[in-house]
């Protein structure tokens, strides 16, 4: 591991905490959503743009986030998060400008990664999509606990 993934893995942690304690008891899925896009956004500063499209059955829709203005609507055909959709798999870009599908809501987006919530049944609920003005900003580290913070802390609640 570098030693930027083993600090990733230190924050990480500390958000599983604090996203725990700050989470007890709570079932309604918005706020979770609005809660997780606001602990992401702060706990990583690589990170300026982080929140949630959901499955709304012709388009992913905006739903809670944190960051510069998102785009409303991403058709499924579109877009890193449309692809994460169809494929119901996580998306690591490392650079945007290299991914044809990739849609630029903010013309600084360098990278990203998208990670589906699933429902029990496998169908999509909504995808986590996370961005960063860095370049490769993000790792298998990150895909590991932001899949875990959506497979704890929300799909037991959609
Ligand atoms: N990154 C997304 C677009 C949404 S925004 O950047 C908020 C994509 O290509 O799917």
């Amino acid at each position: 591991m570098t030693e930027q993934q083993l600090d990733d893995t230190a924050v990480y942690r500390n958000l599983l905490l604090e996203t725990g304690a700050v989470l007890r008891g709570e079932t309604q899925s918005v706020s979770i959503m609005s809660t997780l896009a606001c602990l992401v956004k702060h706990a990583l500063p690589k990170v300026y743009w982080v929140g949630f499209y959901l499955n709304t059955g012709s388009y992913l829709t905006i739903g809670p986030y944190q960051g510069t203005l998102g785009c409303l609507r991403i058709a499924y055909d579109r877009g890193v998060c449309g692809r994460a959709f169809r494929e119901r798999a996580v998306q690591l870009v490392g650079d945007v400008h290299a991914d044809p599908e990739h849609i630029a809501c903010d013309e600084k987006s360098r990278s990203e990664i998208v990670v589906p919530v699933l429902r029990k049944d496998g169908s999509v609920y909504a995808v986590l999509d996370v961005d960063s003005h860095l370049p490769d900003a993000f790792s298998e580290t990150d895909v590991r606990y932001l899949q875990e913070l959506v497979s704890v802390y929300l799909e037991p609640y959609i």
